[in-house]
């Protein structure tokens, strides 16, 4: 028997509101029937899609009982929204950071695990061929042993991004906003990170927040690693833009993440792997290199079938929102270790 349309609603018309709501527009067996948010600009959102419009997001679950939501409100308000779908018993996709503390990670975290509901984080990476076949080849060890990791996110903003001030302020900043995305990734393919050793910089644009890091990683494995970022450089070095995968971003194919293992050596998301000819080979044999091939799908409409399925209970959630918190955590050892200057374990905090 057809399933009917899974009713579906925003909280938060944003930047990323809109793209969930094209999204979902365009997925078959989801319709989107309500978007919750009090500025004037959401009104019209709402209407081109043909949904509800509410200022008050609570109202709108009361109302509308949708089948799932999606939070796309600023960091702060994440944790309070996701809780009042848990409330509710309605799953919920709540984009990435988790929460904006930990505080309120775990508020989040405890609410959906008492209550079983379904919490999924949008760190869409993950739903992402490149990524979900680097964890696989290196869990295959198909790179031998893992011996580290050097990953790059580097790109330049627009001024008029920063008009939405919580961009600026405590809870924003590119640590929270992107550095996330690169530092969920790394977990995913790498395993948890036991220990990070940072410095941040705002010296270019001058904010509250920074602009630029440079962060050191260990994992439980034993495997190091490194990263650079910064919102403030001219740079194709980001997985957004390299991977092709984001949804308003130029696809310019280059790299920003470099695997090494004791045989062979990986870049994504080019997914070109290299290797010697014969085991016996070193470094002073020539290195091959071969193209690890993919299916071709693409990161958010991936989220949003594996979300459909949560709906559904036919799957668990890929990001949980303990998952989350660990990444959280993890970036916020990370500005933690740039202020204290010294190594700080994520599960310290
Ligand atoms: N996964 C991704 O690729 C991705 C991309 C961009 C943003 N994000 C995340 O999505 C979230 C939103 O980012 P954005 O860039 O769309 O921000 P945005 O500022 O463009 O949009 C946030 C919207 O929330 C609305 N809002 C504020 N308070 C509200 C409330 N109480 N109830 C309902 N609506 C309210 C605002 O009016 C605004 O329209 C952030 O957490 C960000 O980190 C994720």
């Amino acid at each position: 028997m057809e399933r009917e349309a899974l009713r579906f609603a925003i909280m938060g018309g944003g930047l990323i509101g809109r793209e969930h709501a094209a999204l979902i527009a365009a997925t078959p067996g989801a319709d989107l029937v309500a978007i919750a948010d009090p500025a004037p600009a959401a009104a019209p959102v709402a209407s081109e899609f043909g949904a509800r419009h509410y200022l008050d997001y609570r109202t709108m679950l009361d109302e509308m009982r949708p089948d799932g939501v999606i939070v796309a409100l600023p960091n702060a308000l994440h944790a309070q929204a996701a809780i009042a779908c848990v409330e509710r018993g309605i799953p919920c996709l709540v984009e990435k950071p988790v929460a904006d503390t930990l505080e309120a990670a775990r508020d989040l975290v405890a609410a959906a695990e008492r209550a079983d509901v379904p919490v999924l984080v949008g760190h869409q990476r993950r739903h992402s061929p490149d990524i979900a076949k680097a964890k696989q080849l290196i869990e295959e060890g198909r790179l031998g042993r893992l011996v580290g990791v050097n990953a790059m996110w580097l790109a330049d903003k627009p001024e008029a991004y920063f008009d939405a001030a919580w961009r600026k302020q405590a809870g924003g900043g590119p640590l929270l906003i992107n550095l996330i995305h690169d530092i969920d990734c790394l977990r995913f393919i790498c395993g948890d990170i036991t220990e990070v050793m940072a410095f941040t910089s705002n010296s270019v644009r001058g904010f509250e927040v920074e602009d630029s890091a440079s962060v050191s990683l260990r994992f439980s494995s034993g495997a190091v690693g490194t990263v650079l970022m910064s919102d403030t450089a001219v740079s194709p070095y980001n997985w957004d833009t390299a991977a092709g995968q984001a949804l308003y971003f130029p696809h310019q194919p280059e790299n920003a993440y470099f695997f090494s293992g004791t045989k062979a050596a990986l870049a994504l998301p080019s997914m070109d792997l290299w290797k010697h000819e014969t085991e016996a080979g070193h470094w002073q044999d020539p290195l091959v290199k071969r193209h690890v091939t993919l299916d071709g799908s693409r990161a958010y409409v991936n989220q949003l079938a594996h979300f459909m399925k949560v709906v559904t209970g036919d799957a668990k959630p890929l990001v949980s929102a303990r998952d989350g918190m660990m990444t959280l955590a993890t970036i916020l050892a990370i500005a933690r270790s740039s202020r204290e200057r010294r190594p700080v374990n994520p599960s310290d905090l």
